[in-house]
C-alpha cells in the first residue's frame, strides 16, 4: 500500500535541502569501477541499422567530461550562445485561443520554465570577473555581485581542482515554485528533468565551438545559493557545469 503525503511543497523542497553531498568514501577508494548494462541472451534480437552521419550526432557522441580547463579567457559571445542555447527566450509564438507563447530552446513542464541561470565569471573576454544573472527574456547579462568569488567558490565545490580554471561555471537555480504551484510534489522531478535538458543544450553547443564542459552535481548547495542570493528551500541550485577549452585533447573517458 502507498503513503501518499498531501503536501503539494514542502516535502520535495525538504528532501533537496536534505540531500547536500554525501561523502561515501568507499565508493571512491579503492572500489573497482563497474558499469552495468541490462541484456537478455534468451530474447530474440534485432540488430540495429547505421545511424546516418548528421552534425548533431557527431557532437553528441564525442561530447564528453573534461576536468582540466586551459586558463585561455573566453569570449563573450560563446559565453552568450551557451546560455542562450541553455534557456534563451525565442518567439512569441501565438497561442490557440489568443495570446502568445514565449518559446525557450527546451522542454519545459507546463511551458512554465522554472529555471534561472546565473554565470560564475572568472575570465570572459570584455566581463569584468564576478556572479552574474541571466535575464533570459531581456537576453542580458545583470550583476549579482562583482568581483573574485573563486576563493568563496573553492570550497563549494567537491570538484574544485576540476574547474579552477574554467573562465566560467554556470549554475542553474530552480524557482521551485512556478512548476511546483501546477504539479505539486512531482513538479520537483519536472524541473530536475528540464535541468537535464538545459545542461545538455549547453554541453552541446559548447563541443559545437570547440568548448568542454563538466557537468557537476557534487556542491554544496546551502554554501552556493548563499552566495548566489538565493532564498531556500524556495529557490536552490539544482546543477552546474564548468565551461571552457579543455587543457588537454579530449582523449579517454575518466570516471570520477
Ligand atoms: C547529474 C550528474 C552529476 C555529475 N556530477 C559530477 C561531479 O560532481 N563531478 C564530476 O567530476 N563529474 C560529474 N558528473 C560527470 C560524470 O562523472 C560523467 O558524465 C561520467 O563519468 C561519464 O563521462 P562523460 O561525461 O565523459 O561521458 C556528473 C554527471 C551527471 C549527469
Amino acid at each position: 500500500m502507498s503513503t501518499y503525503v498531501h503536501d503539494p511543497m514542502v516535502l520535495s523542497q525538504l528532501f533537496h535541502l536534505n540531500s547536500e553531498p554525501w561523502l561515501n568514501e568507499a565508493a571512491y577508494r579503492g572500489a573497482p569501477f563497474v558499469q552495468e548494462f541490462r541484456s537478455n541472451p534468451a530474447a530474440a534480437r534485432i540488430a540495429l541499422p547505421a545511424t546516418l552521419p548528421g552534425p548533431l550526432h557527431e557532437l553528441a557522441t564525442n561530447r564528453r567530461s573534461v576536468r582540466a580547463f586551459q586558463p585561455a579567457p573566453m569570449p563573450l559571445a560563446a559565453l552568450a550562445a551557451l546560455l542562450r542555447a541553455g534557456y534563451g527566450v525565442h518567439g512569441p509564438d501565438p497561442m490557440e485561443g489568443g495570446g502568445h507563447f514565449l518559446r525557450r530552446p527546451v522542454p519545459s513542464a507546463g511551458g512554465l520554465y522554472p529555471l534561472e541561470i546565473y554565470a560564475l565569471v572568472h575570465r570572459v573576454e570584455g566581463l569584468a570577473a564576478g556572479i552574474y544573472h541571466y535575464d533570459a527574456l531581456g537576453d542580458a547579462l545583470e550583476t549579482v555581485r562583482a568581483g573574485d568569488w573563486q576563493q568563496e567558490a573553492a570550497s563549494m565545490f567537491y570538484t574544485w581542482p576540476f574547474v579552477d580554471q574554467a573562465p566560467v561555471i554556470l549554475c542553474l537555480a530552480a524557482m521551485f515554485g512556478r512548476t511546483q504551484k501546477k504539479y505539486g510534489p512531482r513538479g520537483y522531478r519536472y524541473i530536475l528533468l528540464e535541468a537535464g535538458h538545459v545542461a545538455q543544450n549547453i554541453c552541446l553547443v559548447a563541443a559545437e565551438g570547440g568548448l568542454a564542459s563538466l557537468c557537476m552535481g557534487g556542491y554544496r548547495d546551502g554554501a552556493l545559493n548563499r552566495l548566489l542570493g538565493l532564498s531556500a528551500p524556495a529557490e536552490g541550485v539544482v546543477y552546474t557545469l564548468g565551461l571552457g577549452q579543455a587543457a588537454l585533447p579530449l582523449a579517454m573517458g575518466s570516471p570520477p
